[in-house]
């Protein structure tokens, strides 16, 4: 990170599948965020990261790629929304992509979830996605196609919790599948225009956040969840940002609207262990 707070970093020259293009990543200081930030800037990338809290450490890409920046930011505030997007258009001149992994755990039955708790879920995964789909949007409008009228990708982090229910999701469940819904309509909305929008919708991933769900006591929860992967394991990050890539990149030019659970078979169906009792 140099003294105005940038961090810088760099890639191998070759085929970069985002070479050149300008990306916002929100969350971009933990987790699936931060994961993302590294393999853009890696594929060539100019990366816009921005979080509420500042990156814990630095990124870890070769000396020879593009800069990423770095802004503190709520996404909660639209103000400061805006401003960013302004921002990144002054400073690059257009925006092709955004991956909005800005996102908070929370939840519980109902009938124990106080109001605070989930508006404070509810307006960091689902308004702060919308604000930032908003103003990310509004500049694509108004930036030329590319030669395949194609004018950017708007890939949002939803979860397997949008798609199906878990006990004890409520807001945390409410938000992520409003998260689905809403970017189905951007691609219904702005499809026309040449602005591609998707969903991943990530299974259970080790990141910080996930530590945090499943402290001391909590071992046999965790174990359950893992088994109900079928792959019988915790997701990376980086599996999360591979799947951001390749949507954010040209080679995904005829997909928009999927919602893309990345989950290790999380929600392929259920596993009664009928192969396991015969010998499988
Ligand atoms: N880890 C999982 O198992 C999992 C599974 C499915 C979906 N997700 C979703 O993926 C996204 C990333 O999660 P993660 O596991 O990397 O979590 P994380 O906690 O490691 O990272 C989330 C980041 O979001 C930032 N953030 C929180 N509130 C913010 C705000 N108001 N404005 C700006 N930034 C804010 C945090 O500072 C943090 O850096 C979230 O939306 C999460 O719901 C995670």
């Amino acid at each position: 990170m140099d003294s105005t707070g940038r961090l810088r970093c760099c890639s191998m020259a070759g085929t970069r599948r985002l070479d050149g293009k300008v990306v916002l990543v929100t969350g971009s200081s933990s987790g699936i965020g931060e994961a993302c930030v590294e393999r853009f800037a890696r594929e060539g990338a100019i990366v816009a990261g921005a979080d509420l809290n500042p990156p814990a450490r630095g990124l870890d890409v070769p000396d020879d790629v593009p800069a990423v920046s770095f802004s503190l930011l709520d996404v909660r505030d639209e103000g400061a929304t805006e401003q960013l997007v302004a921002d990144i258009l002054g400073e690059h001149g257009r925006i092709d992509g955004v991956v909005t992994a800005a996102g908070v755990a929370g939840g519980g039955p109902a009938h124990m979830v106080d109001e605070q708790q989930w508006d404070l879920v509810l307006d960091i995964n689902l308004k702060g996605t919308f604000l930032t789909a908003k103003h990310v949007v509004t500049a694509m409008l108004r930036q030329a196609p590319d030669g395949d009228g194609q004018r950017g990708s708007i890939v949002t982090i939803a979860s397997v919790e949008g798609l199906e229910g878990t006990a004890g999701g409520s807001s945390y469940n409410a938000s992520k599948g409003g998260v689905v819904l809403l970017t189905k309509n951007l691609a219904i909305d702005y499809g026309r225009q040449g602005v591609r929008a998707n969903c991943i919708c990530p299974g259970f991933i080790d990141t910080p956040m996930l530590r945090g769900v499943f402290g001391p006591g909590m071992e046999e929860t965790r174990a359950d969840i893992v088994h109900e992967h079928k792959l019988r394991r915790l997701g990376r990050p980086s599996e999360i940002a591979s799947a951001a890539l390749f949507l954010l990149s040209n080679d995904a030019s005829f997909v928009s609207g999927a919602a893309l659970p990345v989950d290790g078979g999380y929600t392929a169906g259920r596993d009664h262990g009928v192969t396991e009792m015969l010998g499988l």
